[in-house]
């Protein structure tokens, strides 16, 4: 017995994906030994509709200076933050007299670059110094640290309260989510708005993309859950816009309540959830049957192509990949290497099952018989740039919303 991170009623993990290491945590040989696991289970609190992770290891073993994620690297992710930046000066911004935005999470400065570039006063909160160090060189203002009730109090005494504090896949990597609410309740002036996405539970439910769970992510929201935690810190969904990005996101717009009209999206999204039955118990005992069975499908399709003697690379290292990867079995005779664009991801081992991180320029040299497609999150924009390897007789393999061969 667990109590809920959210409410602390008491609940009980309904599946274990076993023993999992740091998803962003690709190591050298010589790490081998010491790597870090942990069980990774996760829960449902039917009590404030929290999906959540069990256990998640310590926030420091995570985000470091040697943080392996930039956002910057995709094209179509950087038109997307631009769009974001974009619906905050233009929903929040407009008619206000110097406007300040804080995100959380910024990163390389992905997003608030849009702002900058707009001259508008705006703040990061970077705690992993080394992509902090790339936004800053930048000129994104940026400040190295954990978002708390605390900060959000300095933040407002330093800069005055924000107009718009924004984020984007950084909420659901929280533990202290009240502590948070209750920081993002401070720093934001009554008027002011508070958005942010994640993935969203009701695709990760409706694909099977149980590689969202992984140990950054500790909770996966529903409008439900996001309305009931902030609830508690006064303040209220006003609208909810979904994304197609990460395999399927929610932007949650929110607002002291009382103060801003609420949009009729909310209380659509809100019944639907209910008619997808986010709230039963019984979803969740189907989604681990859907889990088991994605992941026996994807385990026998490469031991076969293994006896056939056919060669599989992976497409994207991503932090998803090591969910898939240590919770189907998979080992490094199944996979040749993973092709990877990131340079602090390449010449390293995939965490776990230890399969080696390569250039794309390996892949492209001598492209394999079959892709698998652990970046399934980008794959219009990935499909778009590899039709070659297909023409040339190169197959796809997916694994959302099931497993398959792309000929
Ligand atoms: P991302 O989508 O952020 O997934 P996660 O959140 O699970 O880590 O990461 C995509 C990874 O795939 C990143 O390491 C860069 C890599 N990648 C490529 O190698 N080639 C590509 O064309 C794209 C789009 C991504
Ligand atoms: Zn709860």
């Amino acid at each position: 017995m667990t109590s809920c991170r959210v409410c602390n009623n008491s609940i009980e993990p309904f599946m274990t994906f076993g023993a999992m290491p740091i998803a962003n945590g690709f190591l050298k040989e010589e790490e081998f030994e010491d790597e870090y696991f942990f069980e990774m289970e996760v829960a449902f609190c039917e009590n404030c509709g929290s999906f959540q992770l069990v256990k998640q290891p310590d926030a420091k073993r995570m985000f470091h200076e040697n943080y392996a994620f930039f956002s910057s690297l995709s094209k179509y992710m950087q038109l997307h933050f631009k769009a974001y930046a974009e619906l905050v000066i233009d929903r929040v911004f407009t008619g206000r007299d110097d406007p300040f935005v804080v995100e959380l999470g910024s990163n390389d400065g992905i997003m608030l670059s849009n702002f900058k570039e707009a001259g508008y006063r705006h703040l990061g909160i970077e705690p992993s110094e080394n992509v902090a160090d790339v936004a800053r060189s930048h000129g994104i203002d940026t400040l190295s640290e954990f978002f708390n009730l605390e900060l959000a109090e300095r933040l407002v005494a330093e800069h005055g309260h924000a107009d718009a504090v924004i984020c984007a896949n950084v909420m659901c990597h929280i533990p202290d989510i009240n502590g948070v609410a209750a920081g993002m309740a401070k720093l934001l002036k009554k008027d002011g708005v508070l958005m942010f996405e994640d993935p969203y539970l009701g695709d990760m439910i409706t694909k099977t993309s149980y590689d969202q769970i992984y140990d950054e992510h500790v909770f996966i929201f529903s409008a439900t859950s996001v309305a009931w935690i902030f609830d508690k810190h006064g303040l209220e969904l006003i609208d909810v816009l979904p994304q197609i990005t990460h395999g399927g996101s929610m932007r949650y717009v929110l607002a002291h309540k009382g103060c801003h009209e609420v949009s009729a999206n909310v209380a659509e999204l809100l019944e639907n959830e209910q008619v997808q039955g986010l709230h039963l118990a019984e979803t969740y005992e189907q989604f681990k049957c859907n889990c088991e069975t994605s992941r026996d499908a994807l385990f026998n399709l490469l031991e076969r192509l293994r006896n056939e003697g056919k060669r599989v690379v992976g497409y994207g290292a991503t932090s998803k990949s090591t969910t898939v990867m240590n919770y189907s079995g998979i080992r490094p005779e199944h996979i040749e290497f993973i092709s990877d664009t990131t340079p602090i991801k390449q010449g390293k081992f995939s965490p776990g099952v230890h399969i080696p991180v390569k250039p794309y320029e390996d892949f492209k040299k001598n492209p394999p018989d079959y892709a698998l497609l652990f970046a399934w999150n980008h794959a219009a924009e990935i499909f778009e740039n590899e039709q070659s390897f297909k023409a040339n007789g190169g197959k796809w393999i997916t694994f959302v919303p099931k497993v398959e061969v792309i000929e």
